[in-house]
């Protein structure tokens, strides 16, 4: 089996290398990455030394020359393509757009496009539940919940979905997506919620949370959704949506309190800040699907997940943190945040 893993130098990207790279011996991954503020190479340190079926290319996917260049019909043949490469963060989507549109849908049509051409086997999406909107306080998001994206990177997400599906519909492309809920674990960039309370915190420095902290998000952790996205590129069938949550409906609030007493930091550091814009107020996740149909379940439990995290961070706070808190996370953070 040859896979191209786009974004593999990111967050869940660069772990879900190492979890196939490690379970699946016989495999060739080759992962295309833009090194974007997000994406870096330190997230695979020493993994292409101990995996020769193992490569890395600078590649944007927006850039159809460049993609080219790695996908053509003469050309090494993939058995799939599993594509995480994105803009992720809402704040950053609602600060400007032109990037998410131009890597989440121009980057997966590129792709699309690509892959037709060629004849890929499988093209795996790695989606969001974002795309289904806000829940209220009852009920869970099934994988036939109306798209209803709510803020500009939901809204590109949703689109590079119908695109896929699109394909998938009109040319008969073997697509899979998987939609998952927040993810949390290690080496995942300090401006989304969980590293940057942990991040914070380790540093003495006050953790904002927007609003009054009552937003729910159902937490999954980084592990879990690679063995959800493996089993669906495996398992999946064609054409077929997954939903992939943690069973972990927290409350902000109660999630930055329980981080600040793992790191054993005052409780006080939670500073009550302006809420987001069209802050979405609540996701979880009905993963029946995938259980019946992949045989996944998550196994982390959050406490546990949450522990593990923390301790990783604290071990790389003086290195891969203060390493990716550069010049360009500090422009962001003030802009952000006003300080
Ligand atoms: P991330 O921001 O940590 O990593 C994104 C990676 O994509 C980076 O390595 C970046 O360099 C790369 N990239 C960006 N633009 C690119 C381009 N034009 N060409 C090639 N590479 C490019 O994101 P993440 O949290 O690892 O998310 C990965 C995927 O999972 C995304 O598609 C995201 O929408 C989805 N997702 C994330 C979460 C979450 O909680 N983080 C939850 C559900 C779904
Ligand atoms: P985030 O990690 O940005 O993920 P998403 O917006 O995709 O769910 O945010 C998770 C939750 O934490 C969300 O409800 C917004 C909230 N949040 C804060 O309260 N303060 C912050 O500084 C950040 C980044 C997020």
């Amino acid at each position: 089996m040859k896979i191209l893993v786009t974004g593999g130098c990111g967050f869940i990207g660069s772990n879900f290398i190492k979890v196939v790279l490690r379970e699946r011996r016989d495999w060739h991954v080759v992962n295309v990455d833009a090194l974007t503020y997000a994406g870096n190479l330190e997230n695979l340190e020493g993994v292409a030394e101990a995996f020769p079926n193992y490569t890395f290319a600078k590649v944007s996917i927006a850039e159809r020359s460049s993609v080219d260049c790695v996908l053509h019909p003469e050309g090494p043949k993939f058995d799939a393509i599993v594509n995480f490469a994105a803009e992720s963060h809402v704040d950053r989507s609602i600060m400007g757009c032109e990037e998410f549109v131009r890597t989440n849908v121009q980057g997966t049509a590129v792709l699309l496009e690509a892959a037709k051409r060629c004849g890929v086997g499988r093209f795996l999406q790695v989606s969001t539940d974002e795309v289904y909107g806000s829940l209220p306080p009852e009920g869970r998001f099934v994988e036939t919940t109306p798209l209803h994206p709510n803020n500009p990177y939901a809204a590109t997400k949703a689109a590079a979905d119908h695109l896929a599906l699109a394909y998938a519909h009109t040319f008969g492309m073997d697509v899979v997506i998987t939609r998952s809920s927040n993810n949390y674990g290690p080496h995942q960039f300090p401006e989304k919620f969980i590293p940057l309370f942990v991040s914070n915190a380790l540093e003495g420095k006050e953790c904002p949370l927007y609003g009054d902290g009552a937003q729910v998000r159902d937490w999954l952790h980084v592990e879990d959704n690679c063995r959800g996205i493996l089993a669906a590129l495996e398992k999946g069938k064609r054409g077929g949506i997954y939903n992939l949550g943690g069973g972990n409906e927290l409350p902000n609030r109660f999630v930055a309190g329980r981080i600040l007493h793992l790191i054993g930091a005052p409780q006080a550091l939670i500073k009550f800040v302006k809420d987001r814009p069209g802050h979405d107020v609540r996701y979880a996740i009905d993963f029946t699907k995938a259980r019946l149909e992949l045989g996944w379940n998550p196994v982390i439990p959050f406490e546990a997940g949450l522990e593990d995290t923390v301790n990783w961070y604290s071990r790389n706070a003086l290195g891969w943190v203060a390493r990716v808190k550069t010049g360009e996370y500090r422009r962001y953070y003030e802009r952000q945040y006003g300080r």
